[in-house]
């Protein structure tokens, strides 16, 4: 039975492909504030700002490419069971040819209903814009299918369950602040050998049991390949 490898991935695996983090923009997410543009709130009082913000994020993710760092990920399939849980709402991760990604904070490029109760019911947006004239089967309009803050996370039992038994853990390019997500790590057995990669690994809060890649996704690629026995 091929061995288990989950990745719990953030902003950072997706930078080097053009499309800025969270953390490394003073806490602003393209100049702004999460508050504005990533609660329930925002899209109750502003939903114009929220679709427009969320466009010109679905644009951007449409225009970039996969980088040497998700194609790994999908290369690793070849050897090992690979679960992707991402907190990236971009779908690089697929696009770079991974199978199984779970998205913890949704995916830009489907839209769901703001109406009630229809929490997993996900339409695909055909091109990068979606109008608050798009309406859903029931007549609600569309919002984007992401996670803001102070929502529920559906997918955390999914992944905690990949998370139970991996006999790798790899977390790369997380600032490890936002939970739930950043709560998983601590859901793997005492046997799991874990990784961190991000150049600011230093700064983030993980025990001395992780082995430290301190460089960037796309640096890290050949230490990881090493690792792993793919090269
Ligand atoms: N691409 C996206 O989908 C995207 C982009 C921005 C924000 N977000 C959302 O905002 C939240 C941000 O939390 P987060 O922890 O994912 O990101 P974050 O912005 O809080 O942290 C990013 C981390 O990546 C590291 N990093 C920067 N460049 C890197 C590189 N080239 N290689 C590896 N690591 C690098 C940083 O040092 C930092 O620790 C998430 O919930 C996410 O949904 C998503």
């Amino acid at each position: 039975m091929k061995k288990k490898i989950v990745v719990l991935s953030g902003a950072g695996i997706s930078a080097e492909s053009g499309i800025s983090t969270f953390r490394d923009s003073n806490g602003l997410w393209e100049n702004y504030r999460i508050e504005e543009v990533a609660t329930p709130e925002a899209w109750n009082t502003n939903p114009e700002l929220v679709q427009r913000f969320y466009n010109e994020r679905r644009k951007q993710v449409i225009e970039s490419l996969p980088n040497p760092a998700h194609q790994f990920f999908h290369e690793l399939e070849s050897g090992y069971e690979v679960v992707i849980v991402t907190q990236n709402i971009d779908d690089l991760h697929e696009r770079g040819g991974s199978k199984h990604v779970i998205h913890l904070h949704g995916n830009i490029r489907y839209s769901k209903s703001s109406g009630p109760n229809q929490e997993r019911k996900y339409y695909p947006i055909n091109g990068w814009e979606l109008s608050l004239n798009d309406l859903c089967d029931e007549g609600y309009t569309l919002r984007p299918h992401v996670v803001w803050f102070g929502e529920a996370v559906p997918e955390m039992d999914k992944a905690i369950n990949h998370l139970i038994d991996a006999d790798y853990l790899i977390v790369i390019g997380t600032s490890l602040n936002v939970y739930p997500a950043a709560g998983l790590i601590h859901y793997v057995s005492n046997s799991c050998k874990k990784i961190i990669v991000d150049p600011k690994a230093s700064e983030l809060k993980v025990d001395s049991s992780f082995i430290v890649l301190s460089k960037s996704a796309v640096e890290s690629v050949s230490e990881l390949k090493k690792i792993f026995g793919l090269e």
